[in-house]
């Protein structure tokens, strides 16, 4: 799948400098927290501080959206770009809560790499395992920060013991911590040959690195007191003997994960993750297409939609379409074809996520993310070229899980709920069905906390109080087979008919008892719980 062998082709210095990641974790193991400290080494953000909001509250919004709320700072985007040395970092913001999942499946597809957050104290949680899964699938390159070593944490053979058990990964360590919880001091960079201390001052600042001989450099004792550095030398000793040493294309190609050991809110061993990804972390990939796989070295732009967010500037009620752009380079006021309407499109305002501001972007290269203006022209995975009718593989639909009927609180305006509900369907926040007979909308979430985020949003967007009710139906399943069989199958089963939002026929079910019937009774027909966007 994933090419990194020496005949992968040279790409544009711009290009081969970008790095494009999401960072994955369990609620609470400290993604926000690093985010911040990311932003800060990228010079992105001034200050960093403590994030306040507890519990679900700080779940149900996406990191990004906790910076801003509770820090104040204006970082509302899906994306954030800055410099990193010789680098260019996109770091892609991935939703905090489980429920959303789906979200966050296709966010990364718009990434080349992941940082995989560990609490220290707590190993491989459940939702890391989840979110694992999927970067697995796709065969991304996994970088590990084992953080809040600053706590009582467990042993550091058995934290890396459990990631190769309960994901299958090989781990290479990149640091060995040197004490834990109060006597945590720092680590040992085996890659460098560095010894990295941690400011116990300033939390905002990095410590001291001192560049050392190996371990058996005498100038480290001044640093370490005897007792932990016996400790130190005896399991960095025991780790290389037992555990494998970091091996690039392993790395790259999805098999081993490096791990460096940190405390993110003491900034400890985060530029050593970033410095991790600015020398390992792939350039822009190429990207398959159902007709061909597209190069980021092709001078032809293009991209694809990975998400859509409405009312991010409550004045302006406005739309954004992110866009991985795949190839080329990207120029402002460029026209580009918009494939599934088959029209070209003026992309005169695009915005670049940069720093605590939105910004016109007047170019931007394969590999970044670009913000698109639209009035609900774009949706998810939409294809961007310049000409040719590709098609963008591996961004699917799933089936809702839950399903609920929602009606307007005040019956009279029932044509805005419309307007909100297609909205949210457009930005991927929900699956929107008409049911064949009757009136009203049902709506299909994947976890059930997403009905509240929905009416909470609807009523504080459109100013529309709502209530979601039962229905019949569990669940939804798009058909496929020869049109004529369709056509017969709508006909007979209208009780359970339901369009999508893309006008394409969906099978509403009550039991799985209504699956096995169509599957005997249907034999030419397929009942599929994903859609691949296009
Ligand atoms: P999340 O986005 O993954 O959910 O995690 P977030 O960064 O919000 O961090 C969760 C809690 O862990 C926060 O505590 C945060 O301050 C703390 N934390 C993050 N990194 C470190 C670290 O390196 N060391 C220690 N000791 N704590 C860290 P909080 O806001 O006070 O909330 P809580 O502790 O009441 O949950």
């Amino acid at each position: 799948m994933r090419d990194h062998g020496s005949n992968a082709p040279v790409l544009p210095p711009e290009i081969a400098r970008r790095r494009t990641f999401a960072i994955i974790s369990h609620p609470d193991a400290g993604k926000t927290t690093l985010t911040e400290k990311l932003l800060l080494f990228g010079g992105a953000i001034q200050m960093a501080g403590q994030v306040r909001a507890k519990g679900e509250a700080r779940r149900t919004r996406s990191d990004f959206m906790k910076l801003e709320q509770e820090r104040g700072i204006s970082v509302s985007a899906s994306a954030m770009s800055f410099e990193y040395g010789k680098n260019w970092f996109n770091l892609v913001d991935t939703p905090g809560h489980e429920d959303f999942s789906e979200d966050t499946y296709r966010t990364l597809t718009a990434v080349d790499a992941a940082i995989m957050v560990i609490d220290g104290a707590k190993g491989v949680e459940s939702q890391t395992k989840k979110l694992f899964e999927v970067c697995r699938l796709r065969d991304l390159p996994i970088l590990t920060f084992c953080n809040k070593m600053d706590r009582e944490s467990r042993d550091t053979f058995e934290i890396i013991d459990e990631i190769q058990e309960s994901l299958a990964l090989d781990v290479a360590p990149a640091s060995w911590p040197i004490g834990m919880g109060r006597d945590f001091l720092g680590a040992y960079d085996l890659i460098h040959d560095r010894l990295e201390l941690m400011d116990r001052a300033d939390r905002n600042k990095r410590g001291q690195s001192i560049a050392l001989d190996g371990l058996d450099d005498p100038r480290i004792e001044a640093h370490v007191p005897t007792e932990l550095l016996g400790k130190l030398r005896e399991e960095v000793e025991m780790a290389r003997e037992l555990l494998p040493a970091f091996d690039k294309q392993s790395f790259l190609e999805g098999h081993m994960t490096p791990i460096w050991f940190g405390s993110a809110i003491n900034s400890f061993g985060v530029k050593e993750l970033m410095d991790g990804i600015a020398e390992n972390a792939p350039a822009p990939q190429p990207r398959l297409t159902a007709s061909r796989q597209v190069g980021a070295e092709e001078k032809r732009v293009t991209g694809f939609v990975f998400k859509v967010q409405a009312n991010m500037d409550p004045k302006h009620r406005d739309r954004v379409a992110f866009v991985r752009l795949c190839s080329g380079h990207f120029m402002r006021g460029m026209k580009l074809h918009h494939v599934r309407a088959g029209k070209p499109m003026a992309v005169s305002n695009p915005v670049l996520f940069l720093a605590s501001e939105r910004e016109i972007a007047e170019d931007a290269w394969a590999g970044d993310i670009i913000g698109i203006p639209n009035h609900g022209q774009l949706r998810i995975g939409d294809a961007l070229t310049e000409g040719e009718d590709l098609r963008f593989s591996g961004i699917p639909s799933f089936a809702p899980e839950l399903l609920q009927a929602v009606r307007a609180g005040d019956p009279m305006k029932a044509k805005h709920l419309d307007k909100a509900l297609t909205q949210f369907a457009e930005e991927g926040a929900a699956k929107l069905f008409k049911p064949a007979i009757g009136s009203g909308w049902i709506v299909g979430v994947v976890g059930s906390l997403q009905f509240d985020v929905l009416a909470s949003r609807i009523e504080i967007e459109y100013g529309l109080p709502v209530r979601f009710e039962q229905t019949q139906f569990t669940s939804a399943r798009w058909i496929s087979g020869p049109q004529d069989k369709i056509d017969a199958f709508v006909k007979a089963n209208r009780g359970h008919m339901a369009t999508d939002h893309d006008g394409d026929p969906v099978y509403m079910t009550r039991l799985q008892w209504d699956i096995d019937r169509v599957e005997r009774d249907w034999p030419e027909l397929r009942l599929s719980a994903t859609k691949e966007t296009h």
